[in-house]
């Protein structure tokens, strides 16, 4: 859609150069641009202020994720200066600083998909919780228990802003602002259902995972990978065979799933997987 609408100002040489798509968090648009378009900056912006009439600020996304917090270095380039937001998904209001905490509406599927696994009465540990949306989104749902740990203190504080704007969620949200190492070995045995949703480093807190679910717990573990590896049902199947996590318990995935592309032949991907004791 911003290809073709910026028609009139880039020619096809230029064009080719932009992604086919951006992200629109609440009233914030942002986008990719490479170094030689940098001249066309200010066009691109008015552009997408001028047809989309909810967006207010454009910003340039400068660095890939990063960090520990997962951040993305982001400049201005049009509308008004502004990096908070409220942005909605699901019948729920999310108070972001797209600056400060990492933040995608890209995994709203799988966000649905989850609650919709969820039943009422589940205890669950959201490992890496940003501001909570996927403990929030299952709250509204399902009447369960959620410990939302992050270990970013803006994403829990705005864990619990967001919190204050949605009044009627069936259960509860607890944000936690921690490291969920500590947190899951200090919690064994505990949870129906664990949510990993740091693709980049996941496998590396499996073992903790392992140890904080229950009997016949649900873990939903997030990795990126090659898509070959996606492909070979049994590259997730040896990582589980691993002798630390053999050790620990018998695991089975129930579900091994493409979320996203996030790269040249590299996917993000999830496994289901069930553990017994
Ligand atoms: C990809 S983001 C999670 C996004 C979130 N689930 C959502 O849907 O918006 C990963 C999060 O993990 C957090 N994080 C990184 N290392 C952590 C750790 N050791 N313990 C707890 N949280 C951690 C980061 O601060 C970041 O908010």
């Amino acid at each position: 859609m911003l290809k073709e609408a910026l028609g009139q100002v880039l020619n096809d040489e230029e064009r080719a150069l932009l992604s086919s798509s951006f992200d629109v968090i609440g009233d914030i648009a942002i986008i990719k641009i490479p170094d030689e378009l940098h001249s066309k900056e200010n066009l691109i912006s008015e552009n997408i202020l001028a047809r989309m009439k909810n967006v207010r600020t454009v910003l340039k996304q400068s660095s890939d994720v990063k960090g520990e917090f997962r951040t993305r270095e982001l400049c201005f380039i049009g509308g008004k200066e502004n990096y908070d937001t409220i942005y909605k998904e699901a019948g729920c209001l999310f108070r972001v600083n797209v600056k400060n905490v990492y933040f995608s509406p890209r995994l709203s599927t799988e966000r649905e998909r989850i609650a919709s696994r969820v039943k009422d009465g589940e205890h669950i540990l959201n490992m890496f919780a940003g501001i909570g949306t996927f403990s929030i989104i299952i709250a509204k749902k399902k009447q369960v228990q959620i410990e939302s740990v992050d270990i970013n203190p803006i994403a829990i504080e705005l864990a619990q802003e967001s919190l204050g704007l949605n009044k009627k969620l069936k259960g509860k949200v607890n944000p936690i602002l921690s490291d969920a190492l500590p947190y899951s070995l200090s919690h064994q045995n505990q949870f129906d259902r664990i949510l990993m949703p740091l693709p980049e480093r996941s496998l590396e807190f499996l073992p903790a995972a392992f140890r904080a679910a229950k009997d016949q717990g649900m873990i939903h573990c997030y990795v990126h990978v090659p898509t070959s590896n996606f492909e070979d049902n049994n590259w997730i199947v040896s990582e589980l065979n691993r002798a630390e996590l053999r050790n620990l318990r018998k695991a089975e995935v129930i579900e091994w799933k493409r979320v996203r592309e996030v790269g040249p032949r590299y996917i993000q991907a999830v496994a289901d997987i069930k553990v017994y004791s």
